[in-house]
């Protein structure tokens, strides 16, 4: 088999800072399991705007789709905020997930030991979570038309419009079945049935998908209830799956269950290439945190383990992705801390590059 090939897009604010240190894992791999990739690197957000006046150059595009994996730091800043909408960075990413057709945005939450006493609820509440977020990202609120500001009489109007057809629901929906069966076989799918004909038609097609999964609990809760009861009592989910919107904001929320929205990884997942790999593009949940950049304190994690996500989803090395998951636990559980994870009396943080460096010795032990 040829090498497998990686484009890396660091993005803005934080997202060149963190991909610093996911370089020295990709370079770790390479020398030290034999996993060699043919990285290549270029502009996404407002990086890209910069030099080319738009947030995704179409060149940038095409190597998207030609690419064994896309790996993306973070995208967006206050310096593009006055920016016209149609060349915002965020218009970057979200074109990437709709030209890759990346429907199913697989955004796992899972509490480090070593985190639980950190997490703003009860310790007892979130030691040893594991839930999996699965976000549809390629329809719904984000992209339905009509969209935009009108006028009307003499006033204007903004329109977002909520959309789903029956297979974008089914496609995503067999997402999370596929992956519940590969763990605790439970599925709770959050809408808004109640007051959203779009959700009344996600209940209808979660609930028929279901059939084909008989060991599979499928369970439906209005999206406000699961996001009350996802700070109440988040072990009582396993696969959580969600539109566009709602995802996005459960997704924030479920961060804080972790610690921090700077350990949240996440895959984002389309149809299989011809060599049976799917589309994919890997990135952390955070964003370009413009508060911190440029200070040496940005938590690399979320990225290096958007990283092992890439290792377990798109090149068949699950064992791999485990081991440097494991690494990022031994860290944790050493007490190396970059600021945001700090609460403790007395331990001082580590800065991005340290924390990098932390995790390549931990892995060094792991051989
Ligand atoms: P944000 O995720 O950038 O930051 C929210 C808070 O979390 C900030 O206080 C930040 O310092 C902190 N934080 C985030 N990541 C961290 C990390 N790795 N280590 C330590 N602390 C971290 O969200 P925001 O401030 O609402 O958005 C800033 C910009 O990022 C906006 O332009 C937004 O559109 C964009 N954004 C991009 C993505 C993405 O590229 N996928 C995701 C979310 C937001
Ligand atoms: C995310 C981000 C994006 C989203 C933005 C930056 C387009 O918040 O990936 O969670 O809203 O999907
Ligand atoms: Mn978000």
């Amino acid at each position: 088999m040829s090498t497998p090939s990686l484009l890396i897009l660091p993005g803005d604010g934080i997202g060149p800072e963190v991909m610093v240190e996911v370089r020295k894992v990709i370079d770790w791999f390479g020398a030290k399991r034999d996993l060699k990739f043919e990285v290549s690197e270029d502009l996404v957000g407002g990086a890209a705007y910069d030099a080319h006046g738009a947030p995704l150059h179409d060149e940038t595009m095409a190597k998207a789709q030609e690419v064994d994996a896309v790996l993306l730091g973070a995208v967006g800043g206050p310096k593009y905020d006055d920016l016209d909408f149609s060349v915002k960075p965020e218009r970057g990413l979200l074109r990437l997930r709709k030209d890759m057709d990346l429907y199913a945005n697989l955004r796992p939450a899972q509490c480090f030991d070593a985190l639980a006493d950190f997490s703003s609820l009860k310790k007892d509440v979130v030691a040893g979570l594991d839930i999996m977020i699965v976000r549809e990202l390629t329809s719904g609120v984000y992209f339905g038309e009509p969209r935009g500001i009108f006028e009307e009489g003499n006033e204007r109007v903004g329109i977002n419009t909520q959309r789903y057809t029956e297979s974008e629901i089914e496609r995503v929906a067999r997402s999370a079945f596929e992956l519940a069966m590969r763990r605790n076989r439970k599925v709770c799918s959050m809408e808004k049935a109640n007051v959203m004909e779009s959700g009344i038609l996600w209940r209808e097609v979660t609930t028929r998908v279901s059939s084909d999964y008989p060991n599979v609990e499928l369970s439906h809760m209005y999206a406000d209830n699961g996001a009350m009861q996802l700070v109440r009592a988040p072990k009582q989910f396993d696969v959580i799956l969600t539109d566009n919107l709602f995802g996005d904001i459960l997704s924030d929320c479920a961060a804080m269950l972790t610690g921090s929205l700077g350990m949240l990884p996440s895959a984002s997942l389309g149809a299989p290439m011809a060599n049976g790999r799917p589309k994919a593009l890997y990135e952390p949940v955070h964003g370009s945190a413009p508060d911190i950049t440029g200070q040496g304190k940005a938590n690399p994690i979320a990225c290096i383990l958007s990283f092992a996500m890439a290792l377990r989803y798109s090149f068949d090395a699950g064992e791999d992705a485990a081991r440097l998951e494991g690494a990022v636990n031994a860290v944790l559980a050493d007490g190396i801390r970059t600021a945001d994870l700090l609460g403790e009396e007395g331990v001082s943080p580590v800065s991005t590059s340290e924390m990098g460096d932390a995790v390549i010795t931990a892995l060094d032990a792991t051989i």
